[in-house]
């Protein structure tokens, strides 16, 4: 059982959040403070999820920051006030029976005059409450602050998403001997739920895709009652979570012995995905990576069917900046962990995708999924 990132073992609901620790969490509200200076904030009103959990160490379903120059305060109601107490520490806790009028008192007693909220978040019937209820406040779309910040991983966030990659290996090596003709898509989906939850995954990172033969073609399909059949290409791309960070992965297979097509799909993703997975390193941008990997499948003919982008950071959330896709402009920095995914779909037959996750490092990047990406053929008697 993989333990938490104190290796203490218990986990908890109120257990310190292992992504978020003391000084590390008060350089994040530092970095956000000089944020809101350029961009001539004095608030930053945080109600995103992750982006609470991020600045806060909170990992409550419900509550909202109010971050200014000098203070920090989480609003929350009755149910997690002894959670918020004990994971934000460094947060004045104020507890709510009506959230506005709460908000209203925090911003009052801060002097609170131009509050940025995250515009790409807040719902519209959100914005439209604030604005009748705190008319007397300059409310100032200010979107992806913190998601900028969370491009950047610390190698405490690193060890979280290594641990979520590891369990999601792990799992997949001991799924494969049950990968055989008449099993279904739906029963390996949920043995592979199973193992991942039972290596310690908090839970799943994202609804498991696992696609035999034709439903392959579906970049992302449901798992079905299709049984396994010889020949079949399966797509399985899935992943953990562990401390809040996300894994994702994705591995192709064939049961039994692979037909010429197959092997050729199989081989020109491979090509692009190594090569890929070489050409990541700071300075470059993600259109620079994409085009390696999407040059090498136009040349083989196959570019019209990857018609996705090359792949997407992940860390709180499973898809998150920087993009490596053709409007991928984010220049790769050390710290930033993104996929390397490229996939070939034909209707009618199948896919082949191969999905790394790679963290950006000073001279290129490390992979942290670990699974053979030989092309495996399971299942013969
Ligand atoms: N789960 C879809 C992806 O790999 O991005
Ligand atoms: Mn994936
Ligand atoms: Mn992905």
């Amino acid at each position: 059982m993989i333990k938490d990132a104190q290796g203490k073992g218990v986990k908890g609901p109120i257990q310190a959040n292992p992504g978020w620790v003391g000084a590390e969490g008060m350089q994040r509200l530092a970095k956000l403070r000089e944020k809101l200076r350029e961009k001539e904030l004095d608030t930053l009103l945080v109600t995103g999820e992750q982006n609470r959990r991020y600045l806060s160490g909170f990992t409550g379903s419900a509550g909202a920051l109010v971050i200014t120059a000098d203070a920090a305060v989480l609003i929350t109601d009755f149910r997690y006030i002894e959670q918020a107490t004990g994971q934000a520490p460094h947060f004045q806790i104020r507890r709510h029976d009506d959230f506005l009028q709460t908000l209203e008192e925090v911003l009052n007693e801060h002097s609170c005059q131009r509050v940025g909220f995250e515009s790409d978040i807040v719902t519209y019937a959100q914005y439209t409450k604030w604005r009748e209820r705190l008319g007397q406040i300059e409310w100032v779309a200010a979107p992806g602050l913190v998601e900028e910040l969370r491009m950047i991983k610390t190698d405490d966030e690193l060890d979280q998403m290594e641990k979520a990659a590891a369990i999601a290996d792990i799992a997949w090596e001991e799924l494969l001997p049950q990968m055989k003709p008449g099993v279904t898509e739906r029963d390996l989906a949920l043995e592979l739920e199973f193992l991942m939850r039972r290596k310690g995954a908090d839970g799943l990172a994202f609804d498991i895709i696992l696609a035999a033969g034709p439903n392959g073609a579906l970049p992302h399909a449901v798992p079905g009652d299709r049984p396994l059949q010889t020949g079949d290409l399966v797509v399985m791309d899935f992943g953990a979570r562990y401390g809040g960070y996300c894994s994702d992965m994705t591995r192709t297979v064939v049961i039994g012995e692979a037909c010429q097509h197959t092997r050729t799909l199989y081989s020109i993703v491979l090509e692009a995905q190594l090569a890929a997975v070489a050409a990541v390193k700071p300075g470059k941008t993600g259109i620079e990576v994409d085009n390696v990997a999407r040059e090498l499948i136009i040349q083989a003919g196959y570019g019209e069917q990857f018609g996705h982008g090359l792949g997407h950071g992940v860390g709180l959330a499973v898809h998150e900046e920087p993009r490596l896709s053709p409007k991928g402009e984010t220049v790769l920095q050390p710290g930033m962990a993104v996929t390397v995914e490229p996939g070939i779909y034909v209707p009618g037959f199948g896919g082949v995708r191969i999905e790394d996750l790679v963290v950006v490092t000073e001279t290129g990047c490390r992979i942290l999924t670990n699974s053979t990406k030989e092309m495996l053929e399971l299942g013969q008697a």
